[in-house]
């Protein structure tokens, strides 16, 4: 074979090489194009749509609720208390209807479920919200009793299971949606206490029940929202929080991790809560929105900023990668080894 013959089949090959990446590049624009549209699709007769969400005294929830009464969705909103029914009340249509309801009552969720069906009638529940949540007490795992991790379970995690399971006839019969909102914190764990740990359960309670019940036509979202600005993230009660657990230490242990620790962490914990909490909470019901009124819902959806560019690509990580992150930013206990 002579050098031209050799040149020849050289670029023959790179034009061919070319071509291959063009239409790889042109097959993924169109994948995009085609998800970009489907996504966007939306289901029709919202008026006729009944959405029960819990947790509807503040935060997400209230503006959850808000934004859906707008839409023309038929909106059942449980909130915790009748302060939380009454100011819903006052700024949303004749079409919302609220109740009361604590998640962590079996009594109090068969009283909702028992109105829900007079409400929804034949029509079946569309949407089930499972948003209430509460995130005290957070702080160093040693410094919990076991009633710190039960507190936050039983609201974030056996409220959602129960809640989720005296719901279900009721969302299938309309063929309808489960969201969840778990959190990034369900995707990396960051803090000691019930919160982590009761998030990690919505994710995984949310993966089973997406797999069991989609041949009946249900569809389960979870929605993973990073820090935002609401009660949950109130930096005085998470404070309050940590002086109490730390009163309750022995003095051993206290002396173990030295007087000045409590007061690191604080600084700490406020320089990235303050750093990180966004105050736009559209952002996390933009995403609910989606996953009630998209024809194709996504099943996670990351909200905000820190989710999409630090936690959610962090959960993918070797866990050391987290290990040694955490390490470099939390204080050292005096009496490490
Ligand atoms: N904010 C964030 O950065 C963030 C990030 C990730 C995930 N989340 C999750 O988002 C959800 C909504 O929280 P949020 O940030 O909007 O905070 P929020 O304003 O405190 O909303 C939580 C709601 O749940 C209610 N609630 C607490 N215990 C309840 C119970 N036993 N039964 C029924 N309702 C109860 C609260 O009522 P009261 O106010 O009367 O106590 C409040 O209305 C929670 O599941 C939370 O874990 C929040």
């Amino acid at each position: 074979m002579d050098t031209e013959s050799i040149y020849g089949q050289i670029s023959s090959l790179q034009k061919s090489g070319y071509l291959c990446s063009y239409a790889a590049g042109a097959l993924l624009l169109l994948w995009f194009l085609i998800w970009l549209y489907r996504d966007s699709l939306e289901v029709g007769s919202i008026q006729e749509k009944y959405v029960f969400v819990t947790g509807c005294d503040s935060g997400f929830g209230n503006l959850l609720c808000r934004r859906l009464d707008r839409r023309g969705f038929r909106v059942l909103a449980g909130c915790l208390t009748e302060k939380g029914t009454d100011d819903l009340k006052r700024v949303t249509g004749p079409y919302l209807k609220t109740i009361l309801l604590d998640v962590t009552s079996t009594e109090s969720i068969q009283k909702a479920v028992e109105w829900t069906k007079k409400e929804v009638g034949d029509r079946g529940l569309w949407g089930l919200v499972n948003n209430a949540g509460r995130s005290l007490p957070m702080g160093p795992s040693e410094w919990m009793r076991i009633e710190d991790f039960h507190s936050t379970l039983r609201v974030n995690m056996f409220g959602v299971i129960e809640v989720t399971m005296n719901f279900l006839p009721l969302v299938k019969k309309a063929q309808g949606r489960v969201v969840n909102v778990a959190s990034v914190l369900g995707r990396v764990a960051a803090n000691g206490g019930g919160y982590c740990i009761s998030k990690f359960g919505v994710e995984s309670f949310s993966d089973c029940l997406r797999r069991d019940i989609h041949y009946f036509g249900i569809k389960v979202c979870i929605i993973e929202p990073g820090f935002f600005k609401t009660h949950v993230t109130s930096l005085d009660p998470i404070e309050r929080e940590l002086h109490r657990l730390w009163n309750q230490l022995s003095p051993e242990v206290q002396a173990s991790y030295g007087e000045k620790y409590l007061d690191k962490y604080i600084k700490i914990q406020r320089l990235i809560m303050n750093a990180l909490c966004d105050s736009d909470l559209s952002k996390v019901t933009n995403c609910m929105e989606h996953a009630l009124s998209a024809t194709y819902p996504r099943t996670r959806y990351s909200a905000g900023w820190d989710a999409k560019l630090a936690w959610i690509p962090l959960s993918y990580m070797p866990t050391c990668v987290l290990d040694i992150a955490l390490k470099l930013v939390l204080p050292r206990p005096a009496k490490s080894v």
